[in-house]
């Protein structure tokens, strides 16, 4: 046994090496304060957001939740596109396609094409990554001809996407042999169903120290990814406050900050964290927005904070 440990070490290292191509970026400050965007929106549907992801040129904001009335493993989703104020916009339908834990938006012109999760399986999460243009009003199923899919990774089960708007690269959150991997690629080579060069490939991070297991969301920007844990106030034990946002370096896969507590919302209603996303505004401020989903049972709403402080 030791031998064979021995020959795996040495082979672990030349694929760390390769895996370690992130250039260095500025990061967020988990510790300092979060702002409003919005509070206690209503989105197409009245269940609980999931996810959230911004088309950061064309100044867009897509939400995802379970659609009204679908079971918990139909992958059935509503798309809400809302703008900045979180007012309606637009929305779409998409059957058979996942959970919703991350969605990602990737502009094209004046276009905004979204990667979501697809072919959901029988716990409503999908098996493949879709990319489908954002048109509001319209439905698609999992057969769609109007869907290119992905699976990126050999082997991996079930798949969801982020996306870094800065340095436009597509984050995939795979499972693989029991367990969450991620691997990070240069967007327009994705966009060509080019996976063959990830800059980054590392597994979620074991062993954090989080009051809560429950993982609510995920969103790269340069060299760190930022994951999202919690509870509403309603499944926390003893319904406390325990939302906990962590940074990982995407070069390691190891954590430089966190588990550190966000208190953002502390005054909502149910306050389930539900979703994290990257976006630049046009002066230039780059956040780490939080989403939050509020209210009762039939009538959940949406919210979202960011923070902005850097750490270079
Ligand atoms: C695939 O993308 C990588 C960058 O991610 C690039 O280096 C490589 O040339 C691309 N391969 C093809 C066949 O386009
Ligand atoms: C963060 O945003 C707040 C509120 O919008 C603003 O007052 C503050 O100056 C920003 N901080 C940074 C570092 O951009």
């Amino acid at each position: 046994m030791q031998l064979l440990h021995f020959f795996i070490v040495l082979l672990a290292i030349p694929a760390a090496l390769v895996s370690a191509a992130v250039p260095s970026s500025k990061r967020f400050d988990l510790t300092k304060p979060s702002f409003d965007l919005f509070r206690n929106k209503k989105l197409k549907d009245a269940t609980v957001q999931q996810s959230f992801t911004f088309d950061n040129t064309n100044r867009r904001l897509f939400v995802a939740q379970r659609r009204n009335g679908a079971s918990t493993t139909s992958g059935d989703l509503t798309i809400t596109q809302l703008d900045f104020n979180g007012n309606i916009k637009g929305h779409m339908y998409l059957k058979g396609f996942g959970h919703g834990v991350s969605i990602a938006a990737q502009p094209v012109g004046s276009t905004t094409y979204l990667w979501t999760e697809v072919d959901a399986n029988s716990n409503g999460y999908g098996t493949k990554l879709a990319r489908f243009k954002f048109s509001s009003g319209t439905t698609l199923s999992k057969t769609s001809s109007s869907l290119t899919k992905f699976a990126p990774i050999s082997g991996a089960t079930e798949y969801t996407a982020a996306i870094d708007p800065i340095n436009s690269r597509l984050l995939v959150r795979y499972h693989k042999s029991g367990a969450k991997h991620f691997a990070l690629y240069d967007l327009g080579a994705a966009t060509k169903g080019n996976f063959s060069k990830p800059l980054a490939s590392f597994a979620h991070p074991k062993g954090l120290k989080t009051k809560s297991s429950t993982f609510q969301g995920y969103a790269p920007y340069g060299r760190y990814l930022y994951l999202l844990y919690g509870d509403s106030y309603e499944a926390a034990p003893k319904g406390e406050l325990n939302s906990e946002l962590v940074t990982v370096d995407m070069n390691t896969g190891k954590v430089v900050q966190g588990p550190t507590l966000t208190k953002a919302g502390s005054t909502l209603k149910f306050r389930e964290p539900e979703g994290l996303a990257v976006y630049r505004t046009a002066a230039g401020q780059t956040r780490l927005f939080m989403g939050f989903a509020s209210g009762n049972s039939g009538d959940r709403r949406s919210n979202l904070f960011y923070k902005n402080a850097t750490i270079s």
